[in-house]
């Protein structure tokens, strides 16, 4: 028998050792909405996402880009942030708006979990919306993989972690897996509300935040399973994200 694969889920960024990474496979969510949002932006055209932790920092370097190449882009509280091109709605990112654009995003929580997951040496983006794409690339890696959902405010979301349940669902119903806790309860989780996906973002912390500022229909696109079929990977020297795989060989979600 082949040796089982190790899948581990951090349920906030907070939890896990960049120290563990070094040899894996990062998988980051933010479902409500940086990882949805930067499948929508590679999707409508642009080159590639730079995703920045502070919005001084990402101001800077939309600066420092050639002019009109750059896309400044992201929230804070949920709302564009004042000055900046877009906010962090996936609907904003059409491909009129991002063809041949470097996107410069900054999120409250996403983009700092990618930050924390950086020294991985694979980093993916997942989102509902390219869930069957990046299962197939996770497939066939063989690296220990880590999960890592951003959370919110370093609080379990429900909307991750049923994402996070969902990718543990593919991977692991018929192969052998060696599993931490976090990824048993999100496996759990996903048994529990992947029949509901858009009823239980509502539920979420997120989507919760969101209706309360009027942006409760991001949350209907963000639950669109399999609308894309590409996986953004991070890319090195300078850090950035871009289009790493295209193409769903089968829908994997079975709910
Ligand atoms: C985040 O990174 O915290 C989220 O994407 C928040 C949001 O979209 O409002």
């Amino acid at each position: 028998m082949g040796r089982s694969r190790q899948v581990r889920v951090h349920l906030v960024p907070q939890f896990v050792d960049p120290g563990q990474l070094a040899q894996a496979t990062a998988v980051v969510i933010d479902v409500l909405r940086a990882t949805t949002t930067i499948v929508y932006a590679l999707a409508g055209g642009c080159r590639q996402v730079l995703p920045v932790a502070e919005v001084e920092e990402a101001r800077r370097l939309a600066d420092s880009l050639p002019a009109g190449k750059a896309l400044l882009g992201g929230e804070r509280g949920g709302l564009p942030v004042p000055g900046f091109d877009v906010g962090n709605s996936p609907a904003e990112y059409t491909p009129a708006r991002c063809r041949d654009m470097t996107l410069v995003l900054t999120t409250t929580n996403g983009t700092r979990a990618i930050e924390r997951a950086a020294a991985a040496e694979r980093l993916l983006i997942a989102a509902f919306v390219n869930f069957s794409a990046v299962c197939e690339q996770l497939r066939r890696d063989p690296r220990p993989l880590h999960i890592v959902c951003a959370g919110s405010d370093g609080e379990v979301t429900l909307d991750d972690t049923l994402l996070a349940g969902a990718l543990v669902d593919f991977l692991c119903e018929e192969t052998d897996c060696e599993l931490n806790d976090a990824a048993r309860l999100a496996w759990d989780c996903f048994e529990n509300h992947g029949q509901v996906l858009p009823a239980a973002l509502e539920l979420s912390k997120g989507g919760t935040q969101l209706a309360a500022i009027g942006l409760a229909s991001d949350i209907k696109l963000a639950a669109e399973i399999d609308r894309f079929a590409i996986v953004p990977e991070l890319k090195r020297d300078p850090p950035r994200l871009e289009v790493g795989a295209v193409g769903i060989v089968k829908r994997h979600w079975h709910k």
